[in-house]
């Protein structure tokens, strides 16, 4: 029998409980997201909202979380992360890639049949340097943005954010981006594995990374020449006066004043590509036509490296729901990036997303004040997928197959000397994987037991891989998280 006191004891214990719970319940309740203005009915939930990274300067991360589409409770998380460095992965990853809807020229949100929620909890982290809906209340912080300080913010944010959603501590993680998320990923991967933390990172995915920069980028030379972008004249030029990487080199200095060689070159190059409608992250593609004029002009070619890792501007189109169509797969709507401009800009939207605009007029894709440190660029990541790789954190490194910035070319020849010098032997050979529909959806190569180190291509994919390809993005993202090789 219990007495009276244990009684009370037992009561004021439950009370506690009770008011923890709805507490931390309330932490996340107050994040759902009821319904999106022209979104169609779904069964899973959404959240969003700010979670703190630093109490003092008044640091907010901005976040977009979207549960699986089913058996929510047995699914991995994934947190997504899209590069810039300074550009938005709700804007970009969510609304225009993978996420579950993509809004139409009409403003309504159209559901998207190759979302990744399919196979996981999706986590879209704003943007680890502040852009977007994420802010500081100090500016002046923006002036020193780096990886250090990206790879420290995005930890601080993942252990906060797993406090508001508890259920979520011990699930299985997987950390993915591209582009400058070459950084971003392995930095903050490496992170949580040295952190000693209970997180249970399973894998890590990246997609057209910038990983090392004379091998990145020299292999976009290679490229251009052999998408017939520019001449062999000019080809040989590159191979003997300047190559792209010391011209990407020369941009980046402050001064932006190239070397003659370098000079003489770049001229050669702008003289021989397209000064409108192309897009060099895609460049098979059609692009969305504004004022009939590409906003992918090539003004900005080779004079700031940061502007031309944007891979998507924030300049409204006039023209809009121009398609083209993924094979085998659904039609694309090259305007989504104007769209989801207009959308995430609407008043409504953003109370329904609990966002606010805070030291910027409007929301933008890419972070006109982050001033990020361009020295970072060169901090080689590619030796921090292998460490991960080595110690059970398995790596996916992938390349839509179209884009001329971060071209598969240099990617592969980084991946493979990494299994070289890892001493991995290959157990899945260079070969074709087929996607939905039995097309080819690209090649891979896979090195050591378990899927340790995985190489793939998608076949027809842009910088942007899952906004070109979605129907072969998704194939290859479910058999990354499932651990499974793709299909051969
Ligand atoms: C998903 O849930 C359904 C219904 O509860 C169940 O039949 C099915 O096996 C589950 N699938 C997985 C992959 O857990
Ligand atoms: C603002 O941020 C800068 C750079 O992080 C820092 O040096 C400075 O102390 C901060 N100021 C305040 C008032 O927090
Ligand atoms: C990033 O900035 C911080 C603060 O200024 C500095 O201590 C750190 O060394 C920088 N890291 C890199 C990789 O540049
Ligand atoms: C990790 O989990 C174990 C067992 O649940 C616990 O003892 C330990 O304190 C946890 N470590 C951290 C850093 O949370
Ligand atoms: C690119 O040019 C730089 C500077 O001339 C040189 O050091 C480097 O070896 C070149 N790289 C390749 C791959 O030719
Ligand atoms: C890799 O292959 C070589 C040659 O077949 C073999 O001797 C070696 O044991 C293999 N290494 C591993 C780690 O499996």
């Amino acid at each position: 029998m219990m007495s009276s006191r244990s009684w009370l004891l037992m009561f004021i214990i439950a009370a506690t409980l009770t008011t923890i719970c709805r507490k931390v319940e309330s932490a996340y309740e107050a994040d759902k997201i009821v319904k999106l203005p022209g979104q169609p009915e779904v069964s899973f939930q959404q959240y969003a909202g700010y979670v703190t990274v630093d109490q003092t300067q008044q640091r907010e991360l901005f976040y977009y979380f979207v549960e699986a589409a089913t058996n929510s409770s047995s699914k991995p998380l994934v947190l997504w992360l899209n590069g810039g460095p300074g550009c938005s992965s709700v804007g970009a990853g969510a609304f225009s890639e993978h996420g579950p809807f993509q809004p139409n020229a009409a403003g309504l949100l159209v559901h998207n049949d190759y979302s990744w929620n399919k196979e996981a909890n999706m986590l879209y982290l704003e943007s680890p340097a502040g852009v977007g809906f994420s802010y500081s209340a100090n500016t002046s912080f923006y002036n020193l943005v780096n990886d250090s300080i990206t790879a420290k913010d995005s930890l601080a944010f993942l252990q906060r954010w797993l406090l508001k959603f508890p259920e979520y501590k011990t699930r299985d993680l997987f950390i993915t981006g591209e582009s400058y998320a070459g950084h971003y990923v392995p930095q903050l991967a490496q992170l949580i594995v040295e952190s000693g933390s209970n997180i249970s990172l399973k894998g890590i995915a990246i997609g057209n990374p910038l990983l090392e920069f004379d091998t990145d980028f020299n292999g976009e030379g290679s490229y251009y020449w052999s998408h017939s972008l520019i001449s062999d004249h000019t080809y040989q030029l590159v191979n003997t006066m300047c190559n792209f990487s010391q011209l990407r080199r020369e941009s980046l200095l402050p001064s932006s004043s190239l070397s003659d060689p370098c000079e003489f070159v770049a001229t050669q190059i702008k003289a021989e590509l397209p000064h409108r409608n192309f897009n060099d992250y895609d460049v098979t593609s059609d692009v969305c036509l504004s004022d009939g004029e590409s906003r992918f002009g090539s003004q900005e070619q080779h004079s700031s490296l940061a502007s031309r890792f944007h891979p998507v501007s924030s300049l409204r189109s006039k023209q809009t729901g121009f398609r083209k169509q993924e094979a085998g797969g659904k039609s694309i709507d090259l305007c989504v990036q104007d769209e989801t401009f207009t959308y995430l800009n609407r008043k409504d939207v953003q109370e329904a997303m609990h966002a606010k605009l805070v030291g910027v007029i409007s929301w933008s894709f890419c972070s006109f004040v982050v001033n990020y440190d361009n020295n970072n660029l060169e901090i080689p990541t590619i030796g921090v997928v292998g460490s991960l790789a080595g110690s059970g954190v398995r790596a996916l490194v992938y390349s839509g197959d179209q884009d001329s910035v971060l071209p598969f070319i240099g990617t592969r020849i980084l991946v493979n000397r990494l299994a070289k010098e890892m001493g991995l032997n290959t157990t899945v050979p260079y070969k074709a994987w087929f996607d939905f529909d039995k097309q080819v959806g690209g090649w891979t190569q896979v090195y050591g037991e378990n899927n340790k180190l995985s190489f793939a291509t998608i076949r027809g994919a842009s910088h942007m891989a899952p906004f070109s390809s979605p129907k072969r993005s998704l194939a290859l993202f479910a058999a990354f998280v499932a651990g499974r090789p793709l299909a051969a």
